[in-house]
């Protein structure tokens, strides 16, 4: 077996843990959850799961992978396998396995719009008098599922198509010559493009002060962050501000894990952990926060834009703020940069939403990097045929509730069971602490063994009690998209299968008594 890869720099592993967690939920989803969920008043449950849930979660995935990586194994059956000698572990980790691969699915779709709306900035082609209704028929009809500006949705198809050429290209080339290199180029334009668009926020003011005064930017601020503190009892709005922590954070599914695979035995994690944390919630609180609802309070002013929020990520992202951008000067360039912005965002993520997959078919299979590329890239492109035509139907959406947003939780209690009860909570934290460059509070000790999983498990058992029973039956969703949810349900079904089957083919010829000494 040869060696496994390894990060090139220290600074490299940090942007590429940073690119990992920093994606289209810092500057898409937080500010449409916040808006949605109370506003500032969303902040305080965002907080809390972030102290209870995210970070220590964060530091127990960089400890399982670094663990993994020292037995060669980069994905999560072969992790689970080394840390509860069951043979049912890694079955259970094919399930962490099947929810990378759904969320890549669909994830890099929506990326390749963020490049087809660059492009379109450039070209102006949705430039001219546009309402709602006309910015949103030219949406529509680029994804092919209503009237407007496009006839097919041959463009669309041809953005994903180069958005998964450039995936795929990064993920052939490597951990420290792709993934490393992409994030050190990719975060630090990031962060440029994302200060060049605050500034020209937060300089706007009022841009209509005649007809209304009240629309600017500072209301806009006020509206993100005054707290509606009657929100706090509902049950809601913790589940959505640990929802956002989870898929903001990319935990709950092995893609922190797979990143730390390829640090070194003795190497930091703690310091790390928590690095990749911060810089994740300084992006989306100042810069999430800051650019996509200020300015559309200050176009459209608060009604409307409550409305946006509630119409969800896309409509603000992809309709309200290419609107505003006809209507300033340089309004082409700033469209550009957003979008780019976007698609650097979504392209560090996604890389590390294949990285699992690619770790697994590499260590376990034996797979050379250019054949695992190749079977991910035919694998994902085939899929990517049934997200972008079946789109209206809510096939995109079954897959995001049940790998993006239950999946992530449910699995993450499965982790941190698994990491503080089975594996052990002193040999956890001797794991978490080894190398370290910072001491980690000794609360940290009982947050992880017990208030995380607690914490879990209450916002499971919220889950089974309200919603379980009407989202499987799925009371709300219309007749006509019935066929299209349950092949989105059969897609990840027949993934979940396929995984089950690998696991189950590699493991049948280990030799158990091989296994115990491990390769390091
Ligand atoms: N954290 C990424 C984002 O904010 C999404 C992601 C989730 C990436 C899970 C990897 C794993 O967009």
């Amino acid at each position: 077996m040869t060696a496994r890869e390894k990060w090139g720099t220290r600074i490299g592993l940090v942007l590429a843990m940073a690119g990992n967690a920093v994606g289209l939920g810092n500057f898409l989803r937080f500010p449409v959850q916040a808006a949605q969920n109370g506003g500032g008043a969303f902040m305080i449950p965002y907080f809390v799961a972030l102290l209870l849930l995210g970070i220590p979660l964060m530091w127990v995935e960089w400890a399982m992978g670094r663990y993994g990586g020292k037995y060669g194994h980069g994905s999560i059956p072969g992790m689970f396998d080394e840390m509860w000698k069951n043979r049912m572990a890694k079955y259970l980790g094919a399930v962490g396995l099947m929810i990378t691969a759904v969320i890549l699915i669909y994830y890099t779709y929506i990326e390749s719009w963020t490049l087809g709306f660059s492009f379109f900035s450039l070209t102006k082609s949705y430039f001219g008098d546009n309402t709602f209704e006309t910015m949103r028929g030219f949406l529509a009809s680029y994804q092919g599922v209503g009237e407007g500006h496009f006839d097919s949705v041959l463009p669309a198809y041809v953005f994903m198509c180069l958005t998964l050429i450039a995936n795929l290209f990064v993920l052939y080339k490597g951990i420290s010559r792709g993934i490393e290199r992409l994030a050190l180029i990719a975060m630090p334009a990031l962060v440029i493009f994302a200060i060049i668009l605050l500034i020209r926020v937060v300089t706007l003011g009022a841009p209509d002060p005649v007809a209304h005064p009240d629309w600017n930017v500072s209301s806009g601020f006020a509206f993100l962050w005054n707290p509606d503190f009657t929100k706090l009892s509902q049950a809601g709005i913790w589940l959505a501000a640990a929802g956002q922590t989870f898929f903001t954070l990319s935990v709950g599914l092995g893609c922190i894990q797979a990143y730390s695979s390829y640090v070194g035995d003795r190497d930091d994690i703690a310091l790390g952990g928590l690095t990749t944390a911060s810089t994740n919630e300084a992006v989306e609180v100042v810069f999430g926060g800051s650019i996509a609802i200020p300015v559309a309070v200050a176009f459209f002013g608060i009604m409307a834009t409550q409305e946006i929020a509630q119409r969800g990520a896309f409509d603000l992202g992809f309709v309200s703020l290419p609107i505003i951008f006809t209507k300033i000067p340089l309004g082409q360039f700033f469209g550009f940069i957003w979008f780019l912005l976007l698609f650097f965002a979504g392209i560090t993520s996604s890389v590390a939403l294949a990285t699992p997959v690619m770790a697994f078919l590499q260590d376990e299979f034996g797979l050379s990097r250019a054949k695992a590329t190749a079977l991910v890239g035919s694998v994902v492109f085939l899929a990517l045929h049934l997200v972008v035509f079946f789109l209206g139907h809510g096939f995109l959406d079954e897959m995001d509730y049940w790998a993006g947003t239950f999946g992530l939780a449910a699995f993450a209690l499965v982790e941190v069971i698994i990491f503080a009860w089975i594996f052990g909570m002193n040999k956890g934290w001797e794991e978490i602490t080894r190398g370290a460059r910072i001491k980690i509070p000794k609360i940290f000790y009982f947050v992880i063994k017990y208030v995380t999983p607690l914490y879990l498990l209450f916002i499971i058992g919220n889950w089974l009690v309200r919603d379980a029973v009407a989202v499987l039956l799925m009371d709300s969703v219309a007749k006509a998209d019935l066929p299209y949810r349950w092949g989105a349900r059969l897609l990840m079904l027949a993934l979940l299968a396929a995984f089950i089957l690998g696991v189950w083919h590699v493991w049948r010829k280990r030799d158990p008594r091989k296994r115990e000494k491990g390769i390091a």
